[in-house]
């Protein structure tokens, strides 16, 4: 038990605000700081912090207390381990009663874990079966400071050696099991793994959370891999191999570097390449990104140069676009991968070929678009089109546009200005990426929004149709402007909208009621014969001022509508992890649209 005096070191030496504010975005108010309840859903702050008192508490819930309860709660941990945690933090030490107590539930499967990678490194090293295991690592081009640094070992061809040793050491056959070593049937428990060469997998701490086991025999009838089972310490979704090795080095050299499997990353590693690390046979998740971003946000993606890997890259983009990382990728010839590629031209010509051929996001799926396709096809020329102009889209720089437009006009032997004609359909077309994905959720939202907010919002989002309406050339300005900030509109407003400007301004020229309303189906016409009645007693002036300040609220409101769906999501979702990422999204948006304001304010 820790005593009563460290207790109260720590929680008296403990910044509660800063401590909170890692996990929740507070806000001054008074005396104490405000935020929305961590622990539960609400849409108005009731989430209390005061430093003097060092309490945080929820009026909502019930949740928070001082520092180290906060803590247990929200990083679901027991009271010795948030003590430990803060005090460290803090730079305090415990009295050491405390700190040798074996607080941490989580140690004890730590353990379970680390004499397994022990007993599998002593089984590689000394025995006739390891020495086998060791030639084939050194075939593959891993030499012993290699197999040494990686911890790498080799589960015996019985059924239960690991089980008599992990048995002999006093850990109960539950803990076995929970972590995935040992498996049970009707006579009895047995060895999850055997006959594998067995690659430990490490928290970016340097615990062992789980395995990754390879067949080295002829042996095809086996999957290749055979990785941990999902459990207390294993999520695969979750883990990056190599990460506490690499960490160092990715802070050093400010960038990571993402490959398909732990070979590949070996392979990099001995290239002199020490920042890389890759996920257990699935594609990259958001969550790991906004883990990596914690050390980086440069990634260099490198899987392999065949068609999978290639598919996969294009995959990953994707996500670390949505998590806010520079990319770019290295595509190796033939189809090969990195552990390839070293066996066959050693480390070096490894180390020179990464170096000298990473390109951007851009380039690379310009290449990969165009690559052997048919462009005769028709299909597969609009195909290309949208793969480039969705990106170019995102990108939005003009050079770029320049640049790639005409490439794209080269290959496809279209006239620049057709090109460029097709871009800008696009760009009417599909606002932002995640045009379809939006309109989903406005649609929900339209049911969730109370009539209050809808009216204050619809205000200044309907007053924009009546300058729309005063002038085509106004309408595209407006309309240039919304582009991406389409979220911030409803979904009502919206289907009027894009009738206005992709289907009346299309044919017309000049404006006229009748000529329009008859474009809009039936509910639209109710609809906006409700905004031009409610716009019909607004008083307010129409000015070039005005607009601005309307485009102006919509530009902030596109970071509070992107809020309210992740708190639709978070609402709906049971699970943690998910509701984890969510949260630091919402962050993110918050952090964005404040400093939207800052940047007006200048
Ligand atoms: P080597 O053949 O040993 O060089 O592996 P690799 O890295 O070239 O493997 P590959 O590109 O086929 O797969 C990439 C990663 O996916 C591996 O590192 C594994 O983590 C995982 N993986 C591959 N095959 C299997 C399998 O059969 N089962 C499971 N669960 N994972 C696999
Ligand atoms: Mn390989």
């Amino acid at each position: 038990m820790a005593s009563k005096q460290d207790i109260s070191r720590v929680i008296e030496s403990t910044d509660i605000v800063a401590l909170v504010s890692e996990y929740v975005n507070l806000e001054k108010n008074g005396k104490n700081y405000k935020g929305l309840c961590p622990f539960h859903h609400e849409d108005t702050p009731s989430f209390i912090v005061n430093q003097e008192k060092k309490i945080a508490h929820c009026f909502g819930c019930g949740g928070g207390g001082n520092p180290i309860s906060f803590l247990m709660q929200i990083e679901n941990i027991d009271f010795n381990t948030a003590l430990q945690k803060l005090a460290k933090r803090n730079g305090i030490t415990l009295s050491e009663e405390v700190q040798t107590k074996e607080s941490n539930t989580l140690t004890k499967y730590y353990k379970i874990m680390q004499i397994a990678k022990s007993f599998y490194i002593k089984n590689l090293e000394n025995t006739d079966y390891g020495l086998k295991a060791l030639q084939y690592l050194h075939k593959r081009g891993l030499d012993d400071e290699t197999i040494k640094v990686f911890g790498i070992g080799l589960a015996p061809n019985q059924m239960d050696s690991l089980y008599q040793v992990l048995k002999e050491s006093n850990f109960l056959e539950l803990d076995c099991y929970d972590v995935g070593l040992i498996d049970k049937n009707d006579k009895g428990y047995y060895d999850f793994f055997i006959k594998r060469i067995m690659f430990p997998i490490h928290d970016e701490n340097s615990n062992v959370i789980g395995f990754s086991a390879r067949y080295f025999e002829q042996d095809k009838n086996q999957p290749k891999y055979i990785n941990s089972k999902e459990g207390i310490l294993f999520r695969k979704g979750e883990v990056l191999f190599n990460l506490n090795l690499a960490k160092g080095e990715i802070l050093k050299k400010k960038r990571v570097i993402l490959h398909e499997g732990q070979m590949d990353v070996i392979a990099s590693y001995r290239s002199g390449l020490k920042e890389s690390i890759c996920t257990m046979g699935t594609a990259i998740s958001l969550r790991q990104a906004l883990l990596l971003k914690k050390y980086t946000t440069n990634v260099v993606i490198c899987y392999d140069g065949d068609k999978a890997g290639i598919n996969a890259s294009l995959k990953a983009i994707k996500i670390f676009k949505q998590a806010g990382f520079n990319i770019q990728l290295v595509l190796l010839p033939d189809g090969m991968d990195p552990d390839e590629y070293v066996l066959k031209y050693g480390t070096d010509a490894y180390y020179n070929y990464f170096e000298n051929n990473k390109c951007d996001a851009l380039k690379y799926t310009f290449k990969q678009a165009i690559l052997n396709k048919d462009l005769s096809d028709a299909l597969v020329v609009d195909n290309i089109k949208n793969q480039i102009f969705e990106l170019l889209n995102q990108e939005n720089s003009s050079t770029k546009e320049e640049e790639y437009l005409a490439e794209l006009s080269k290959v496809l032997g279209n006239s620049v200005e057709a090109i460029k004609n097709d871009y800008q359909k696009y760009c009417n077309l599909y606002p932002t990426k995640n045009y379809v994905d939006n309109y989903e959720w406005l649609e929900k939202k339209e049911e969730d929004l109370s009539s209050k907010s809808t009216v204050e919002f619809n205000n200044y989002e309907i007053r924009l149709f009546m300058y729309a309406k005063s002038s085509r050339e106004k309408a595209m300005y407006i309309d240039h402007f919304l582009n991406d900030r389409f979220e911030a509109i409803s979904k009502k407003n919206m289907d009027i909208w894009m009738c206005l400007i992709n289907v009346y301004y299309e044919r017309y020229q000049e404006f006229n009621e009748e000529k329009f309303v008859q474009l809009l189906d039936e509910d639209s016409k109710l609809y906006y014969r409700s905004i031009i009645e409610y716009l019909h007693n607004d008083s307010t002036p129409y000015t070039d001022e005005d607009l601005n300040a309307c485009l102006k609220k919509l530009d902030e409101k596109k970071y509070d509508r992107k809020n309210e769906k992740i708190d639709l999501s978070i609402k709906k979702s049971s699970n943690a992890e998910e509701i984890f990422d969510l949260i630091l999204k919402k962050f993110k948006n918050k952090k964005i649209k404040e400093d939207l304001k800052k940047m007006r304010r200048k």
